[in-house]
């Protein structure tokens, strides 16, 4: 046998397997298909060793700069799930429910839990006084007692905990069980949105993308509950400049909740309100569960790992 390829035949030795091997037959698919893909990019687009090798530094670098999820949600990977999703119930005819939206990278599991109310902010007041409260309801809009919101946003500088270590465990990340009625609510503050890093592996390829790699202000969600679909979603905070230009495509039309500053405190003192405050109100609606895994409360590497 010759060792003198084709480029046809170095790609049938890639895609081999050992002699009584077969491997993982969905692994060699997309492996099979991203290879050759690739092979007739640098074919197509005469590729250069250089540039070549540069790509391959560059995601040598992302790999280790923890932005792999900046990435897939900002070339649209998130999204596009989303899109397949939307379309799958769609075409299945399920109940849509409140529209999912991206998780994005920088969910922690095991915050701390609460019954119905919580503060997501800790100390010293900050920012304007955010109370979000509302109910989880099922798809023939009754209360869903017992349901698990868990919710996350960044704060005054746009920096999540636990990936910024400048800030206590678990801060603005909660999880809140539903009362009887199925409510929620918490105190927080209206947070800013925020930027990819500068000078790093992501803001390289946006600059030479000759985008922006900036987020409008939100808050996310995972809302789950025995027998319903789990839900994950974020709201958006209207009155952004990127509101409808999110770098991540996360906006969704039925998420830009509306503000009600001015409102007044009664009734919110076991929160720590005092003085007027900026309420949003917001149901989520969750679809029925076809089956338990749907209904499992976990991120998405958590449903990787098993
Ligand atoms: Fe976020």
């Amino acid at each position: 046998m010759s060792n003198e390829f084709t480029v046809q035949q170095l790609l049938e030795r890639v895609n081999g397997t050992r002699q009584g091997e077969e491997g993982n037959e969905r692994v060699r698919q997309f492996t099979a298909r991203i290879v050759s893909d690739l092979f007739r990019t640098i074919d197509d687009l005469d590729v250069s060793a250089d540039e070549f090798w540069a790509a391959t530094d560059w995601l040598s670098r992302l790999g280790g700069s923890g932005q792999m999820g900046l990435i897939t949600a900002g070339l649209g990977f998130d999204r596009l799930l989303d899109i397949r999703a939307d379309e799958a119930d769609r075409q299945a005819g399920r109940a849509s429910g409140t529209p999912r939206a991206i998780e994005g990278p920088l969910y922690i599991a095991g915050a701390p839990l609460s019954q119905y109310e919580t503060r997501l902010d800790e100390g010293e007041p900050r920012g304007e006084v955010l109370v979000m409260e509302g109910r989880v309801l099922d798809e023939n809009g009754q209360p869903v007692a017992g349901a698990l919101v868990d919710v996350w946003h960044a704060n005054e500088h746009g920096r999540y905990s636990h990936f910024d270590p400048s800030q206590p465990p678990y801060a603005l990340r909660r999880r809140i069980e539903t009362d009887a009625q199925g409510r929620y609510r918490f105190r927080s503050f209206l947070p800013p949105g925020y930027a990819i890093p500068p000078n790093s592996p992501t803001s390289e390829l946006f600059e030479a993308l000759g985008r922006h790699g900036n987020r409008p202000a939100h808050i996310h969600f995972l809302v789950a509950a025995p027998g319903q679909r789990l839900l994950t979603t974020q709201v958006n905070l209207p009155g952004d400049t990127f509101i409808d230009d999110d770098f991540a495509f996360a906006t969704r039309d039925g998420l830009v909740v509306t503000l009600e500053p001015g409102t007044a405190p009664q009734g919110y003192e076991s929160l720590g309100v005092t003085g007027p405050f900026t309420r949003v109100r917001f149901d989520f609606t969750l679809q029925r569960a076809l089956h338990e895994d749907e209904s499992k409360p976990l991120a998405r590497m958590a449903r990787v790992a098993g």
